[in-house]
């Protein structure tokens, strides 16, 4: 996830200079990421750029970015997703004459090929990222007579993947040329100047007059019109139609309108979901082949990137036939002795920097072990001490409660697990296919399931929100669903919650349970459903308050609960990307509804670095 602003203006039309408006907007987009940072400028018919890795105030201080000339400016703040943070690596990104500059947020997914290609025909790339492909193809396609607007929609008609993009042609003084697929782009409307931005905080101060950018749309700005079209039609869309005024307050809009990032963060992960998927390539080959080369599979993890290491676990062993072992980060000492060579490590960590997770990773390496990483900060610690590197692409996140990272975590194992089965002749083709393809439609169900889960869990939420303790049960699949459930309950509500495999609730926990004692269950359609029913009734039998996750395909369990929260039936063994979103929203509301602020509970830091 990036930020981007673009401002083009007649001279006097906005009170500071365009160069300090974009700094300014840059920072407002820090939320989104904050690795490098630069600018690009028209003046005389041609192109200015700034730009270096570090956060806005410092490359500021260096490249002074707010005093760039110019009245149509570019400008990015990166958060890496290919190629590490650098100065190289920063946008805004050149063609081969500097002519063109491009600052894009989202993945390109085809840009190994179509920069195969270009490198083909003469082009010199400098970076390692995907974006710099977009400058060289619109170069491309000028030089092959187009004109600068057709070329600029004929490398977007080329893409794959998702993007937002701001674009200047030194040839188009005051033009930024626009486009959006999947992430988001947002219209500024000002008196003699207009904006374009990832995001409305951006440019909140200098206007409220909004048009949200749809899927496929392109066009430009000048400081008096807006051009916008569907580059596939061909329409040309009426703007008047698609103005909005709107009345957010600044720290309303850095939140995308939520009163938390944590709640955002959870409405985010269709999109984080559909950038993971979009971001996974030859990384995940290579994980595989040193999976399938392996005398024995560990994972390891802490918290909630634990949970998400128990559902590859799960998935390993139920699809691919794999035992794996998993281990909490900090237990790493017991494999002093029995580890080594041959041997493959699974290191998951969102910040890649939890030093539990990088001191196991660093006594396997040391015993002759090799070590894939999942992350989702590129050029991390863990990543850098890596074999392999398959990052998540879930965005920066700021609420300390594992949301989007964790949903997103569980997309790529089960990605692995997937072709995994399927290679080592597990599953035959129709099958594998039929599992990518429910592992693509995973982000709509997201989607759905947010819209149909809210105000069930909110009403849950408040009335659990008096209570001390709460059982969180699940079997399979449904345990790490169970332990992620629980772990959000008490790390942002502050309430007492155990999860267990349901089985085990009659060896102890259940003596506990007394006359309205909440015990939430996860319900999954696979064969161990059949117990799951049965642990009900007894956690009935004894006053239990009963609350279930269940699937919309359920016809048993609802009759049961005293509540059931529905949720679209989804392939059984992808179940906990989907389960999960009514647990974090459970956790959010009851967290409200104490008084919490969820996004910085008490005694947590976001990345544990001591030990
Ligand atoms: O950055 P990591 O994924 O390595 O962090 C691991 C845990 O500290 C983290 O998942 C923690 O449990 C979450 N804040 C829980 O919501």
């Amino acid at each position: 996830m990036c930020g981007i602003i673009g401002i083009t203006s007649r001279p006097g039309k906005v009170p500071e200079s365009p160069a300090f408006i974009v700094r300014k907007g840059l920072e407002r987009l820090e939320y989104r990421g904050y690795d490098s940072v630069g600018v690009a400028s028209i003046v005389d018919y041609s192109i200015i750029v700034r730009k270096g890795k570090g956060k806005i105030k410092d490359v500021n201080r260096r490249k002074h970015l707010d005093r760039v000339p110019g009245y149509t400016i570019i400008g990015h703040t990166r958060w890496a997703t290919h190629g590490r943070p650098s100065d190289v690596n920063a946008h805004p990104h050149i063609d081969c004459n500097g002519v063109i500059a491009v600052v894009h947020n989202g993945i390109i997914q085809n840009y190994l090929e179509l920069r195969e290609k270009l490198t083909k025909l003469g082009h010199k790339f400098r970076s390692e990222t995907d974006t710099e492909v977009i400058a060289h193809l619109i170069e491309h396609f000028i030089s092959e007579g187009l004109k600068p607007y057709d070329a600029f929609k004929k490398a977007i008609r080329s893409l794959k993947g998702s993007f937002a993009l701001g674009v200047l042609i030194s040839s188009e003084k005051d033009k930024i040329f626009f486009a959006r697929k999947d992430s988001p782009l947002i219209i500024g409307l000002g008196d003699g100047y207009n904006f374009i931005a990832s995001d409305i905080p951006a440019f909140l101060e200098y206007t409220r007059k909004v048009i949200i950018v749809h899927d496929f749309e392109v066009g430009y700005i000048t400081p008096d019109s807006v051009h916008l079209e569907n580059v596939l039609t061909g329409e040309v869309i009426d703007i008047n139609k698609r103005i909005h005024v709107i009345d957010w307050t600044p720290d309303m809009a850095a939140k995308g309108g939520y009163p938390h990032f944590m709640l955002k963060e959870i409405h985010e992960q269709p999109r984080a979901l559909k950038d993971t998927i979009h971001g996974l390539g030859v990384e995940v080959e290579n994980a595989i082949k040193l999976i399938m080369n392996a005398n024995r599979i560990f994972i390891t993890a802490a918290g909630t990137s634990f949970h998400a290491g128990l559902v590859g676990d799960y998935l390993f062993n139920i699809l691919a036939g794999y035992t794996s072992i998993p281990f909490i980060a900090s237990e790493y000492s017991k494999y002093k002795n029995s580890v080594g060579e041959g041997d493959v490590l699974i290191a998951i960590s969102q910040s890649g920097e939890t030093i539990d997770t990088l001191m196991a990773l660093r006594l396997f390496k040391k015993l002759g072990a090799k070590v894939i990483a999942i992350s989702n900060v590129v050029g991390s610690a863990i990543p850098r001490e890596s074999d392999v590197t398959v990052y998540t692409r879930a965005g920066p996140e700021i609420g300390v409660a594992a949301t989007k990272t964790f949903t997103s975590q569980v997309m790529v194992l089960s990605w692995i697990a997937v072709k995994l089965a399927y290679y080592t002749g597990r599953i035959d083709e129709t099958t594998y296919k039929s599992l990518l393809g429910d592992l693509h439609r995973v982000p709509e169900l997201a989607n759905k399931t947010l819209t149909l889960v809210e105000g069930e869990t909110k009403l849950i939420g408040e009335e659990i929100s008096d209570r001390h303790s709460v059982y969180y049960l699940g079997r399979g699949i449904g345990v790490p669903i169970a332990l992620e459930g629980a772990l959000k309950l008490k790390e942002i509500a502050y309430i007492h919650a155990e999860a267990y495999p349901a089985g085990e609730s009659k060896h102890g926990p259940i003596a506990l349970v007394e006359d309205g004692f909440p015990v939430i269950f996860i319900i999954v359609e696979d064969e161990m459903k059949k117990h799951i029913l049965g642990n009900i009734e007894e956690m009935k039998a004894r006053g239990a308050y009963t609350i279930g996750v269940v699937s919309d395909e359920d016809k048993e369990a609802r009759k049961l609960l005293d509540r059931a929260i529905t949720v679209p039936y989804i392939e059984p063994v992808f179940s906990p990307i989907i389960y999960i979103i009514p647990l974090q929203l459970l956790a959010y509301y009851t967290a409200v509804k104490k008084g919490y602020d969820p996004d910085k509970p008490r005694n947590l830091a976001k990345t544990v670095t001591v030990e």
